[in-house]
């Protein structure tokens, strides 16, 4: 594509999460970095045979449960145990009296967070937890997470489905706002709940929009599994005939930074310390202890060689740049796991399957790293054939930031 086309692009929201949030289950919970369901069913296709489809980067689960509703297979994994709780939580069938069981066991909920005397859980060891919630909504939600407790047993389809209704609640009841690319904080911090907000109520209507997803059951399965997509093999059984799927972009995003409200409410992370270790085991993560890291992290004996990405290193390296090091070395790691990706990949492919690969490019101190055209380069090495990037979307005001789909066939002839 030329310079030209790139720039005539636009910010194309429907290619982004936010076109999810209407979609029945793909609306349940926001994660910023989740791609549109729109994208996903256009590469799918109108294919009539079912299909084994994997996305080795589930997230919020959007390839997978794509997949099943147009009845393919859809098998997906993620490194983060609270995405991959979810991924099932949406991928699940909910057969009708699950559904009619779950209204009366959230009617048996409200009512005991009514009560004068209902039970309360500690609030989550989140830090700061003062800027995430006033003292009001942080009191209803720890007699709300009690009483889901109370009212639904472990491992309980209920429960599942309260808990992501809980999920959405703890949000609406935040100080938290969506408006950049990462979550922040308002400036307006209310100290109560604001007036005329019955906080029972919102938890009720969350439960309705939940339960109406959990009634439209997918034709087709979802699989949601918790492995490493750099040993992919060590975590499912191929071969798979497309892969559909948008890895973490190599731009310091840290998904557990945007995950952790739901993750220490729900018990998936109990300390900072939890957080940084999480996010130093995922691509990309450079969050906590992760970054302290990476400070004395160094290339594998066998690291990628791409001449393209040797000259971006060593001008992210320059002595100019105040942490240059570091984020050549964040860089590095990130391509590194990539190439250790896309080699356990073919591992469960088989001749003839398709990949499409939703990426953005990124800038270090005013170097562009073109990050598809490194995607192609891996496949290519690895006998990839009929590769090509196409630009989607302008990711933001940066005249230079966009979205690329890579695309390519797998025959395994030059391997
Ligand atoms: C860009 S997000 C995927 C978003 C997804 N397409 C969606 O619509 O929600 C990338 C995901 O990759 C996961 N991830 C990072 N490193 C991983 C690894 N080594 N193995 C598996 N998943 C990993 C992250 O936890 C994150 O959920």
């Amino acid at each position: 594509m030329s310079a030209f086309a790139h720039e005539t692009l636009r910010q194309r929201a429907d290619y982004t999460h936010k076109f999810n949030a209407e979609t029945g289950r793909h609306g349940w919970l926001r994660l910023t970095p989740a791609y549109s369901v729109k994208i996903v069913d256009e590469l799918m296709g109108t294919y009539r045979k079912p299909m084994r489809i994997l996305d080795p980067f589930c997230g919020t689960a959007t390839t997978a449960l794509s997949a099943a509703c147009h009845g393919h297979m859809g098998v997906t994994t993620d490194i983060n145990p609270f995405l991959v709780w979810l991924g099932r939580a949406k991928t699940a069938k909910y057969p009708k009296a699950t559904i009619a069981s779950t209204r009366e066991t959230c009617d048996r909920v409200t009512e005991a967070v009514k009560r004068e005397d209902a039970e309360s859980v500690q609030p989550p060891p989140i830090h700061n937890i003062e800027r995430w919630w006033s003292p009001a909504a942080l009191d209803f939600l720890c007699r709300l997470r009690a009483a889901i407790e109370a009212e639904c047993s472990e491992n309980s389809p209920e429960r599942d489905l309260l808990l992501v209704a809980f999920c959405r609640t703890l949000i609406e009841l935040s100080n938290a706002a969506f408006d950049h690319q990462s979550m922040s904080f308002r400036d307006d911090r209310q100290l109560h709940l604001p007036l005329g907000i019955d906080p029972v109520h919102v938890f009720e209507e969350d439960a309705k929009f939940v339960l109406a997803g959990a009634a439209e059951n997918p034709e087709g399965t979802g699989h949601v599994v918790l492995g490493d997509s750099r040993k992919l093999q060590e975590a499912i059984t191929g071969p798979y005939d497309l892969v559909i799927t948008s890895p973490p972009y190599a731009n310091r995003m840290s998904y557990i930074r945007e995950l952790r409200p739901y993750m220490y409410w729900l018990g998936f992370l109990g300390s900072g310390r939890d957080a940084g270790e999480l996010d130093w085991l995922a691509i990309g993560g450079t969050w906590g202890v992760a970054t302290s890291r990476l400070i004395d992290w160094e290339r594998p004996r066998e690291p990628l060689r791409n001449a393209l990405l040797d000259e971006a290193l060593d001008r992210i390296a320059h002595h100019d740049n105040r942490n240059g090091k570091i984020l050549a070395n964040y860089v590095a790691k990130y391509f590194d796991d990539m190439w250790a990706h896309f080699n356990s990949l073919v591992s469960v492919l088989h001749e003839g399957s398709k990949v499409h690969y939703i990426v953005g490019n990124s800038t270090f101190y005013g170097v562009l790293l073109p990050v598809e055209k490194l995607y192609a380069a891996m496949l290519d090495r690895l006998g990839f054939e009929r590769i090509r990037c196409r630009a989607i979307r302008k990711r933001n005001s940066k005249k230079e930031l966009f979205e690329f789909i890579v695309s390519a066939l797998w025959t395994a002839r030059k391997r």
